[in-house]
């Protein structure tokens, strides 16, 4: 693309002050905007225009969990079966993390962050043990794939690397990058990070499986006999991966995804709730639910939305396949983005000052026919990292590690 291109493309979308410090870069930096211009997606800005107040939610009514009893009752079948689809290289797990954990304050990817008190305990560490266990059990490896960002994917290689991956073989880890999209302030126009460099965020979790298929990484799993896929968060340090009970209770129910779900602490705990949506599997984020939906009672007389989503679903790649072209919803989100000021001087401001704009995995939900949702004992395997301290924390995180008896 060259400059007349670029001015064109950028005058559609009213953001030519992207060209704004042209004249003063070196032809390499000229060549790095406006290859970022030529492949950058202006159109989600407009998605700020369009934006709806969530008031367009279809018909919500209760979808039933797979809850701790049934799951005893059946947990020898699902695992002995579980296990055989493991054993047969049917499974493969996906890491999400190419987030930016703006909440925990750290600019190194999560995983890094060492969450150990009398030794090194990284949370990459925390997850690669947990998924060990399942190897071992199983006795095969699970190929594991690992979304990063262009902000985060030269550290978390390296780290993982200078790690020996923890112990996992190398042959089973593949990366692939997902999609970044661009930040703006309140009235649209997008920040410069450099004179010659647009600030840009990560497009959201939700571009996983086009990102995946971009990289050629799910044809290759696919070839490869995969047919089912263990999505998961880099942040919950107690979480089972490819947990074989779950993946066989997914097989025997023949959804096309299953969702690990754990019982709500109070109706208003900010945790997305399971539902149906006009019929469909659909999950209503914790700030849409209304008291009306709070307090609703199922036919037993139970809660009727107690049962949140922990980001840890289990897909089957021939529904994916199906959604892969879909649009998914975007979400605008206000963050603090780190920018030039107009005169050129850097800014990393302490409250948020615009938007970035984020597709979600929980939105593909929706998009299946047929979803599980399968109960999890809380204490045993949730310990979400989101913060420093206070509630889905470290300290938390360590708190509940040390009642598993995890030695940190
Ligand atoms: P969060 O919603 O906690 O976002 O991500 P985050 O970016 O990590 O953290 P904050 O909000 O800035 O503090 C949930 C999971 O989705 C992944 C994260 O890495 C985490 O595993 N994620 C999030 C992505 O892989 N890409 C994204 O663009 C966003």
């Amino acid at each position: 693309m060259n400059y007349e291109q670029a001015l064109e493309k950028l005058a559609g979308a009213g953001q030519e002050h992207v060209l704004g410090y042209y004249d003063t870069l070196t032809t390499e930096q000229k060549e790095t905007l406006l290859a970022e211009i030529e492949a950058t997606d202006f159109k989600v800005l407009s998605s700020l225009k369009d934006r709806k107040d969530g008031d367009d939610r279809g018909v919500i009514t209760p979808l039933a969990a797979m809850q701790l009893s049934q799951i005893r009752e059946k947990e020898k079948e699902f695992r002995a079966k579980g296990l055989e689809a493991i054993r047969q290289g049917k499974v493969g797990a996906v890491l999400l993390a190419g987030g930016m954990g703006t909440r925990l304050g750290s600019d190194a990817p999560k995983g890094v962050y060492n969450i150990g008190i009398t030794k090194d305990v990284y949370i990459f560490q925390r997850l690669i043990e947990n998924l060990m266990d399942v190897v071992e059990e199983a006795e095969a490896f699970i190929p594991l794939y690992v979304m990063t960002s262009d902000k985060n994917h030269e550290a978390t290689v390296s780290f993982l690397k200078e790690h020996d991956f923890f112990g996992y073989r190398e042959e089973f880890v593949t990366f692939f990058m997902q999609e970044m999209a661009p930040a703006c302030d309140y009235e649209g126009r997008v920040y410069m990070e450099e004179p010659w460099k647009i600030s840009t965020s990560p497009n959201g979790n939700g571009g996983w499986y086009s990102s995946m298929f971009k990289w050629g990484v799910a044809q290759k799993a696919m070839e490869d006999g995969v047919e089912l896929l263990n999505v998961f968060a880099v942040d919950n340090v107690l979480q089972r991966i490819a947990d074989p009970c779950f993946v066989g209770a997914v097989i025997e129910n023949n959804c096309a995804v299953g969702a690990k779900v754990v019982r709500k602490c109070a109706p208003d705990e900010k945790i997305g709730v399971i539902c149906l949506e006009d019929g469909r599997p659909s999950i209503v984020e914790y700030y849409e639910l209304t008291d009306e939906l709070m307090n609703a009672k199922d036919e037993n007389g139970d809660p009727a939305y107690s049962f949140g989503v922990i980001l840890n679903y289990l897909f089957r790649i021939a529904d994916l396949e199906k959604i892969r072209e879909r649009n998914l919803p975007l979400h605008v989100v206000e963050k603090k983005i780190p920018h030039l000021d107009k005169d050129g001087r850097k800014v990393k401001p302490e409250e948020p000052n615009g938007y970035k704009f984020e597709q979600l995995v929980l939105d593909m939900i929706h998009e299946l026919d047929s979803c599980l949702p399968f109960e999890i004992e809380r204490n045993k395997e949730f310990a979400p990292i989101k913060n420093k301290t206070g509630i889905d924390s470290v300290e938390s995180a360590r708190r509940l590690c040390g009642e598993n008896g995890i030695a940190l």
